[in-house]
């Protein structure tokens, strides 16, 4: 068994690769540190945690592979010298999402704290870097939003079937904000109550952006991104829009047929993506690492328009860095990820 430990186990990230690993066949969760937890059993802060027996330390003890749910910048830092001492690292942060340091500083606002490291990192999307990811040292984890908008909008931009002028309509439950607390989240706060915002420019455009532009031909689509938060716990539902390229599938119904013939072509081999029949929601992959994706065409209007949906804390963040470890390691892709979706 490999030793996982995890820098951060207090947030809602940490708590969830938690849970996960807790089932992995390969590999054994001996190591988790808190800022404010250090020194408490995990079981006091999470008591659902209770069984994996653990204290939250302040450092990590001696580990095979590491993970860190700290944020952005905090999280470049703590993870530089586990990195110069060889250890594999999957951040959960933005800090290694990035290619271009310039594009990190101006989103982020602030100086990147090893941009030494960058060159090396990759981002961690199996199903679009799967070589690179299993080669890797480092790893980033794709934001959310990300998670879900980057796959409903590849087969697409590979296939050279939409316009490069993109509309990402996202809704999150307040989970993907974290636990710290503000008063958006606040209950009275947002329930029964849905709030746009983010229009100025969300961060995660800036790696939609890097990652969609990887995929076609210059120009570098131009890309509308409006993040929701909706009053739900978990769960990440994107519908997102494109016009069709002039030409490209046959007028009529069979324009449906053969856009999900190209959606299910490009994801016939992936364990965690499922084109689906009808447009998903997110309770149907609440808990799994599942992203569910319903391709259609808006016949009217011309436009591509795809569903798709995740849970924020799996497929979003911990499942995802598991499924990324696994490949570092060489383990099944599929290792301690197969639960479905629970259900209602
Ligand atoms: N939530 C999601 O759906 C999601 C999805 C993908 C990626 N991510 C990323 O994953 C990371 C963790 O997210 P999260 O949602 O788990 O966050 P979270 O629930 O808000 O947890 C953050 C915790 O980190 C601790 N913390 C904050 N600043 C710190 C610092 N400078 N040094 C040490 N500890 C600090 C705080 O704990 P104490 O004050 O108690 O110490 C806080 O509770 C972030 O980088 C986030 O962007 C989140």
């Amino acid at each position: 068994m490999k030793r996982a430990g995890i820098i951060n186990v207090t947030g809602y990230v940490g708590a969830e690769l938690a849970r996960l690993l807790w089932r992995h066949p390969e590999v054994r969760l001996t190591s988790v540190t808190g800022r404010s937890g250090a020194g408490k059993p995990l079981a006091e802060v999470f008591p659902h945690l209770a069984p994996l027996g653990l204290t939250i330390g302040e450092e990590l003890n001696s580990v095979d592979v590491v993970f860190s749910a700290l944020p952005h910048g905090a999280s470049a830092q703590a993870v530089a010298p586990l990195i110069e001492a060889g250890l594999p690292v999957i951040d959960h942060s933005a800090d290694f999402r990035l290619r271009d340091v310039d594009d990190y500083e101006s989103w982020y606002g602030r100086k990147h704290p090893a941009p030494h490291l960058l060159p090396d990192a990759v981002y961690g999307m199996p199903e679009l870097h799967r070589d690179e990811v299993a080669k890797a040292q480092v790893v980033a984890v794709p934001g959310c939003y990300p998670s879900s908008a980057i796959p409903a909008l590849a087969p697409a931009l590979r296939a050279g079937l939409i316009e490069h002028d993109v509309i990402i309509d996202s809704k999150s439950g307040v989970s993907g904000a974290g636990r710290t607390l503000d008063l958006k989240r606040h209950y009275s706060e947002a329930n029964e109550s849905v709030l746009a915002y983010g229009l100025e420019g969300h961060f995660h455009l800036a790696e939609i952006t890097q990652e969609l532009s990887r995929l076609c031909e210059a120009p570098a689509p131009r890309i509308t991104f409006i993040p929701h938060l909706v009053p739900m716990t978990r769960g990440i539902l994107s519908t997102c829009y494109a016009p069709l390229a002039p030409g490209r599938v046959s007028p009529g119904n069979r324009a449906r047929s053969e856009v999900r013939e190209i959606y299910s072509e490009f994801y016939r081999n992936e364990p965690f993506i499922r084109v689906v029949d009808s447009p998903p929601q997110t309770k149907q992959a609440w808990g799994s690492n599942y992203c569910l994706l319903y391709p259609t065409v808006d016949l009217r209007a011309g436009r591509l328009v795809v569903v798709s949906c995740l849970d924020n804390l799996v497929k979003g963040a911990a499942g995802q860095a598991i499924q990324d470890m696994n490949l570092m390691l060489g383990f099944p892709e599929t290792a301690g990820l197969e639960d479905l979706a629970v259900y209602p």
